[in-house]
C-alpha cells in the first residue's frame, strides 16, 4: 500500500490529520520515549548530544520492551496532551494513527537528508504523502542458526521450511536437548510479524497493496499451516509461545535454538565476548526460508516524530537532524548492530567486513512486505494476533481462523 493511499476508511489530513505545518520553534530540554535501551546504546548517542547542548538536553524515558505496550503509554499521554514525551520514537506502524489523531506534527521533508535514506523506509514516516516521522533504524527479519552445528552435519543453510525441519532432526540425532525453530509467538504486535512473514513466505498476503484484505486464500493457509504444525510437532518448543524478542534472544545465546527469527540487534550482543552468549562466534545469519523457497521479511523499523504537545519544538527538530545523520547511523550500526536507514552504510567495505550480513539485510528490507499503514492498525493488528494465536494453540482449526480473520479485516479497512 502507497502512503498516499492510506487504506479506506483512514480520515484525510483536511478531516483530522495533517493540520497546516506547526512552526518548530521552542529551545530548550526535551525527553525522548523510547523502548527499551537493550544496547545501551541510545544514552550514549544522548549523552553526545547534550554535551554539546547543554541548555537542550535530552532526557531518554526508557519505555517497556513491548511493541503494544509502548504504544499504549504514547497514546495515552497524547489522549491527556501531556507533553512529558517530545520526541516519540514510533515503530513503523504507528505513523498513520498518531498522524491522523495530530498527536504529531508534520515536518519539512527538506530539513532532512530524506534522499539519502533507504526509500521504503522514508515511505513508513508518511501519511498522505506528508512526512510526519524520520526512520532512524530499520528492521528487517534474519534466520540466525548455529553454524557450527550445521557444518557439523554438512548442511547448508535452509532456503525452505522442510529443509529447515530436515537439518534439525540431524542437528538433534547428535544434540537431542536442543530446540529447532523460534521467532516471537507471544500474543503481540511480534506475533503480527511472524504470522505475515509465514504468510507472504508461502505466497500469500494479509493486505493487498491495494489496501484490501486477502487472507482467505489456500496460499495463505499453507503459510498458516508451518507455524500450527511447528507447534504440534514440536519444531516450535512450547516456550516459543512465549518468546517476544528478548526472551527468544536469551533462549538463543543460552544454546538451546538451533534456528531464530530475530531482528539484527541480536548479531551484536549474541556476539559478546563477555560471556554473557554461549555462542558467540558459533552462528551466522541467512534471509527467512519459505514454502518453496527463501521467505519475505514483514518490514520493522523505527521513526521519530515531534509530540504536538511539546513546547521545545526547534530543539526535537534538531536533535533528530543529528540522530538521523551519517555519523549517528555509523556508531550505531558498530555498537549495536541495528539496521541503519542510511543507505550508503549498507555498501561501506569496513562495515560490511564486521557485519557480514549488511548486503542481505539491504535486499531483505527493501523486499519487505509493508504491515497495513491505516489509522485503526492496532485493531487489525489484535485481529492478526487472535487468529494465529489461536490457530497456534489448536483451539480453532487454521482455516476457520483465517475466514473470522477475513471478515474482521474487512470491517476494519472498509470506507
Ligand atoms: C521490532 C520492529 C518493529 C516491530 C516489533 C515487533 O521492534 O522494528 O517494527 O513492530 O519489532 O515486536
Amino acid at each position: 500500500m502507497t502512503a498516499a493511499a492510506c487504506g479506506s476508511g483512514d480520515p484525510a489530513p483536511s478531516q483530522g490529520g495533517g493540520n497546516g505545518a506547526v512552526a518548530l520553534e521552542g529551545v530548550g530540554p526535551i525527553t525522548l520515549a523510547s523502548g527499551k535501551d537493550t544496547s545501551g546504546n541510545l544514552q550514549k548517542q544522548v549523552d553526545a548530544w547534550n554535551a554539546q547542548h547543554p541548555d537542550q538536553k535530552v532526557t531518554v524515558i526508557e519505555l517497556p520492551e513491548s511493541a503494544d505496550a509502548q504504544r499504549q503509554q504514547m497514546v495515552q499521554n497524547a489522549q491527556t496532551k501531556s507533553d512529558a514525551y517530545s520526541v516519540l520514537n514510533l515503530d513503523v506502524v504507528w505513523t498513520a494513527e498518531f498522524a491522523a489523531n495530530q498527536w504529531v506534527v508534520s515536518l519539512p521533508e527538506n530539513e532532512f537528508p530524506l534522499d539519502k535514506l533507504l526509500p521504503a523506509t522514508v515511505e513508513t514516516g508518511k501519511y498522505f504523502n506528508k512526512l510526519y516521522a524520520v526512520p532512524t533504524t530499520s528492521d528487517g527479519g534474519l534466520l540466525y542458526y548455529r553454524k557450527d552445528l550445521l557444518d557439523a552435519v554438512g548442511a547448508q543453510p535452509p532456503t525452505t521450511w522442510a529443509e529447515m525441519a530436515a537439518t534439525c532432526e540431524k542437528v538433534k540425532a547428535k544434540n537431542p536437548s536442543l530446540d529447532c525453530y523460534a521467532g516471537q509467538f507471544e500474543k503481540y504486535e511480534g506475533l503480527t510479524v511472524n504470522f505475515s512473514e509465514a504468510i507472504n513466505s508461502a505466497g500469500g498476503v494479509v493486505v493487498g497493496d491495494d489496501g484490501k484484505p486477502n487472507v482467505n486464500t489456500p496460499e495463505a493457509a499453507q503459510g498458516l499451516q508451518f507455524l500450527v504444525d511447528g507447534v504440534k510437532n514440536g519444531t516450535i518448543p512450547a516456550e516459543a509461545r512465549t518468546y517476544k524478542e528478548e526472551e527468544g534472544r536469551r533462549a538463543f545465546q543460552a544454546g538451546e535454538l538451533i534456528f531464530h527469527r530475530q531482528w539484527p540487534y541480536q548479531y551484536a550482543l549474541a556476539n559478546a565476548k563477555d560471556g554473557s552468549s554461549k555462542v558467540a562466534g558459533k552462528f551466522a545469519v541467512a534471509p527467512l526460508p519459505g514454502l518453496n523457497g527463501p521467505g519475505a521479511s514483514t518490514l520493522g523499523g523505527h521513526n521519530y516524530a515531534i509530540s504536538a504537545f511539546t513546547p521545545n519544538k526547534k530543539t526535537a527538530l534538531d536533535f533528530i537532524k543529528f540522530m538521523v545523520d551519517e555519523p549517528q547511523q555509523r556508531a550505531n550500526l558498530m555498537a549495536t548492530s541495528q539496521a541503519p536507514t542510511w543507505a550508503a552504510l549498507y555498501d561501506d567495505a569496513e562495515l560490511v567486513k564486521q557485519f557480514p550480513y549488511l548486503p542481505g539485510l539491504k535486499a531483505s528490507i527493501e523486499n519487505a512486505k509493508k504491515r497495513p499503514s491505516v489509522v485503526k492498525y492496532q485493531e487489525v493488528s489484535t485481529a492478526i494476533q487472535e487468529a494465529a494465536y489461536s490457530a497456534m494453540s489448536g483451539s480453532v482449526p487454521p482455516a476457520d481462523a483465517l475466514a473470522t480473520l477475513q471478515t474482521k479485516l474487512e470491517q476494519l479497512t472498509a470506507s
